[in-house]
């Protein structure tokens, strides 16, 4: 089943990520406020809002990273340390963190190589390293190092490496936040395949509104001072996605709709 599918099926599925009332402090401070969501399984939704509203804060929540000073966090039913355990998520970040001694396939085999060290039965792709470096449109490139690839690359390496243990969740915190805007919107492309062939859940943070709506089935909106939901809204426009669609008046009806949002925040 593909993701579109499999998120039309998500009523009767467990949630891939799940919060009641969760909140998270440093210290005195507030980042997260009483936010409460579910993420259906399969599902793609883009989080936006001003700088530290808490979006990084909220994947870090969800993945174990920094526990809730109240409420409940759940990844498919477990808790977060199980879910971490099990391989459910995976994380990839702005920067590609590389090892520049490994080539790219080398990088991608990193985590199985990693979990049959210390003997973890961890789950595994049905796509090889090699596939996968495949399916991100690394073909030819496998025996680069990372210094021989462009940035764009390096993310796509990263993403590759990210789907290696089959997760069933994708943490994305700015993936293509440093890349010019025709490699951005070419990974976005790459991104909405990966998300299509491999049924994964994204939750995926931007600064960039057209980002966020052409990628989206939902924009996650926070608000700053504290970090909380401000609105979720539903992107209605159909998959497969196109640059094009970025012209349409709805398209432009999104964006001008959460410019609005970012502006009251
Ligand atoms: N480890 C920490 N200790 C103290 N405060 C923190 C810590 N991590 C985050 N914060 C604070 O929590 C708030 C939310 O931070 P977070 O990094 O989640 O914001 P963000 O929305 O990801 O911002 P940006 O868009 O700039 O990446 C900020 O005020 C930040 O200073
Ligand atoms: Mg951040």
């Amino acid at each position: 089943m593909d993701a579109v599918s499999l998120n039309a099926a998500a009523g009767t599925q467990v949630p891939a990520a799940s919060l009641r009332n969760a909140w998270v402090k440093f210290g005195q401070f507030t980042a997260i406020q009483d936010i409460s969501l579910e993420i259906e399984a399969g599902a793609f939704y883009s989080i936006l809002g001003p700088s530290g509203c808490g979006k990084s804060t909220l994947l870090r929540l969800v993945s174990d990273l920094i526990p809730p000073a109240a409420g409940e966090v759940s990844v498919f039913g477990k808790t977060t340390e199980a879910a971490r355990l099990a391989r459910e998520f995976a994380f990839v970040f702005q920067d590609a963190t590389l090892l520049p001694w490994r080539s790219a396939l080398k990088n991608v085999e990193l985590p199985l190589e990693i979990g049959r060290s210390r003997g973890i039965d961890i789950p595994v792709s049905d796509k090889s390293p090699m596939e996968l470096l495949e399916l991100v449109g690394l073909k030819g490139r496998e025996h680069a190092l990372p210094h021989e690839l462009s940035g764009g690359m390096r993310q796509r390496v990263a993403i590759a490496r990210a789907l290696v243990c089959k997760p069933k969740l994708l943490l994305m915190d700015e993936p293509f936040g440093a890349l010019d805007e025709m490699t951005r919107d070419h990974l976005n492309l790459q991104l909405l395949k990966v998300w299509e062939e491999t049924g994964v859940t994204i939750l995926f943070v931007t600064h960039s509104i057209p980002e966020a709506v052409f990628l989206g089935q939902k924009v996650l909106m926070l608000k700053a001072h504290p970090g909380r939901l401000h609105e979720i809204v539903d992107i209605d426009l159909p998959y497969p996605r196109s640059i094009a669609q970025r012209d349409t008046p709805e398209f432009t009806r999104y964006s001008a709709h959460l410019r609005g949002l970012l502006e009251a925040c």
